[in-house]
C-alpha cells in the first residue's frame, strides 16, 4: 500500500479549520501592516540557493531536493523563500518602486531533514520580507507584524530571542576573536565543532553537544564586537521594541542557519512542540541582493513554520472558527421529487448558500439522519403529496418545527434564513 513520502503529511478536511484560521489570520495581519502578497515558483535554479543560503550551511550541503530537468537545467525545490523573493525583486526591477517593497508569501518549502515531531520534509511557511530600507524601524516593523500574527492566533508563552551578528565591516574581527578563542580550546571540541571552526565559525555558538556548552558560555559575543553603525542600529531597534512593549531576550548564541544574515537576527520559541521549538525565525540580509546580482539593497524578513503553529493551536486548545455547515439539506421520496429537489438545491447554491442533497435510494429516515450529520440548519423534504400541492416541507433541525413553503419560493425562502436556526 502506498503511503505519503516520509516527512510529508496530508492535511485532511478535519484539519483544515486550523489551517484556514492560520492562513486567513496571516493574510489579514500582513495587510494591516501594508504587506502585499507575492507568489514565487516552487523551484528555482539550484545555484540561487547555493549563493543565497550559502555553501557550508546544512540546507545547501545536506537538505536540498535538487534535480536536473529534461532540458538539463539544475533545479531545486525551494528550501526557503527569501532567495526566490530577492530573485523576483531583481528580475522585476522592483528597486524602481517606492521602497521598502513589502511582500508576504504562504506556501510549502522542502528540506531533506530527519523527520521528527515538528520537523518535516515538506512544510509550510508564512514568509514576510521588507526590501530596500535600512532604517531599524523596518526591523521593528518586521518583528511587530510577526508578533501581531502570533497574538492574533491567541498564543501565550512565546519568547522572542534577539541578537545582532554584525556586518562585513565588523564581522571579520569578531570571527577572528571567535576562532582565536576556540583554537585555544580545540581539544575540548566535538567532531562537528572542529569542522565548524574552519568552515563556519559562527555556527560554533549553535552546537547542541553537552561538552561544548561551557565553551559557548565563555565565547566572545558578537554584540561586544559591533562597529558603530551596527551598534547604533541595534540600540535603536531595542528602543523601538521597548517603546512597543514587546518583550525580548538578548541571546548571544543566536546565529541562525542561513549565511545571508547581517546585523539583526531573531527567533520566536515555544515550549513543547518537539525537538525543534522555533516557530519563527528571521533577520536582516543587507548583502543578499548584491550577492544575487542586484544593486546593493538592504532587506529584512521573517518566516514562520505553519505546521508548528497548527500544532501549538491544538496543544494550547485555542478555539478556531468551525468549518462551514450547509444551510439546508434536501431529502426526497420518489423520482419526480428527486428532480424537484435537484432543481431547488442548485437554485439555493446559485444564491450563494451551501446546500446538500441526498444520494442513492435511502429511506427518508436514513436521509434525515444524514441531514443531521451534515450539520445543516434546515431540511427541505419533498414527497409526492407535497409535489402535487406545489410545496415542500421545511424542518428546522434545531427544534423540529415544520412549515410548508411553495416550491417556487423554496430557494429564496431558505437563502433569506441567513442566521441558521
Ligand atoms: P528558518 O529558520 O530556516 O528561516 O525557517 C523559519 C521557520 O520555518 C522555522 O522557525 C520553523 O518554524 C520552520 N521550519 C523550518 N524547517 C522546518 C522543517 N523541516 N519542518 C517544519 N518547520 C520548519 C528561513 O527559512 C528564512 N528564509 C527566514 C527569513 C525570511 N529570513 C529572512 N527572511
Amino acid at each position: 500500500m502506498y503511503q505519503a513520502p516520509r516527512g510529508t503529511q496530508d492535511i485532511l478536511p478535519e484539519d483544515q479549520p486550523y489551517w484556514e484560521f492560520v492562513r486567513s489570520t496571516a493574510a489579514d495581519v500582513c495587510r494591516r501592516y501594508g504587506f502585499e502578497r507575492l507568489d514565487i515558483p516552487l523551484f528555482e535554479e539550484t545555484s540561487l540557493f547555493v549563493r543565497g543560503v550559502g555553501e557550508g550551511t546544512d540546507i545547501v550541503d545536506k537538505e536540498m531536493y535538487s534535480f536536473e530537468d529534461k532540458g538539463g537545467t539544475e533545479l531545486t525545490l525551494r528550501p526557503e523563500f527569501t532567495a526566490g523573493v530577492i530573485r523576483a525583486y531583481i528580475e522585476h526591477g522592483m528597486h524602481t518602486r517606492p521602497q521598502p517593497v513589502k511582500v508576504f508569501s504562504i506556501g510549502p518549502a522542502f528540506r531533506y531533514e530527519r523527520p521528527q515531531a515538528g520537523r518535516f520534509r515538506q512544510f509550510h511557511q508564512l514568509n514576510v520580507e521588507s526590501i530596500g530600507e535600512q532604517d531599524p524601524l523596518v526591523d521593528a516593523e518586521i518583528i511587530s507584524v510577526m508578533w501581531s500574527f502570533l497574538e492574533a492566533l491567541g498564543f501565550g508563552g512565546l519568547l522572542l530571542q534577539l541578537n545582532n551578528i554584525g556586518c562585513p565591516a565588523c564581522r571579520p574581527a569578531y570571527m577572528q576573536a571567535l576562532q582565536d578563542y576556540y583554537r585555544s580550546h580545540v581539544d575540548e571540541l566535538c567532531e562537528d565543532c572542529r569542522r565548524r571552526l574552519e568552515r563556519n565559525p559562527l555556527r560554533l555558538l549553535d552546537c547542541k553537544a553537552t561538552g561544548c556548552q561551557p565553551l559557548i558560555a565563555g565565547a566572545p559575543r558578537s554584540t561586544n564586537h559591533l562597529c558603530a553603525d551596527c551598534s547604533q542600529h541595534f540600540a535603536r531597534l531595542r528602543a523601538y521594541l521597548d517603546e512597543l512593549g514587546r518583550p525580548y531576550e538578548l541571546n548571544h548564541r543566536l546565529v541562525r542557519g542561513l549565511d545571508y544574515y547581517t546585523k539583526t537576527v531573531f527567533e520566536v520559541w515555544a515550549e513543547g512542540i518537539g525537538a525543534q521549538n522555533a516557530v519563527c525565525g528571521g533577520g536582516r540580509y543587507d548583502g543578499l541582493t548584491e550577492e544575487l546580482g542586484g544593486k546593493p539593497t538592504p532587506g529584512i524578513g521573517v518566516a514562520c513554520g505553519l505546521e508548528r503553529l497548527v500544532s501549538l493551536l491544538r496543544q494550547q486548545e485555542r478555539p478556531v472558527p468551525p468549518p462551514q455547515r450547509p444551510l439546508a439539506y434536501f431529502a426526497y421520496r420518489g423520482d419526480s421529487a428527486r428532480l424537484a429537489a435537484l432543481r431547488a438545491v442548485e437554485a439555493l447554491r446559485s444564491l450563494g448558500a451551501a446546500a446538500e442533497i441526498a444520494f442513492g435510494d435511502r429511506s427518508l429516515k436514513a436521509q434525515m439522519k444524514a441531514a443531521n450529520r451534515s450539520g445543516a440548519g434546515w431540511a427541505a423534504i419533498l414527497g409526492d403529496d407535497e409535489l402535487a400541492r406545489g410545496v415542500a416541507v421545511v424542518r428546522s433541525m434545531r427544534d423540529s418545527e415544520q412549515v410548508e413553503v411553495p416550491l417556487g419560493e423554496l430557494a429564496s425562502w431558505l437563502a433569506a434564513r441567513v442566521t441558521q436556526p
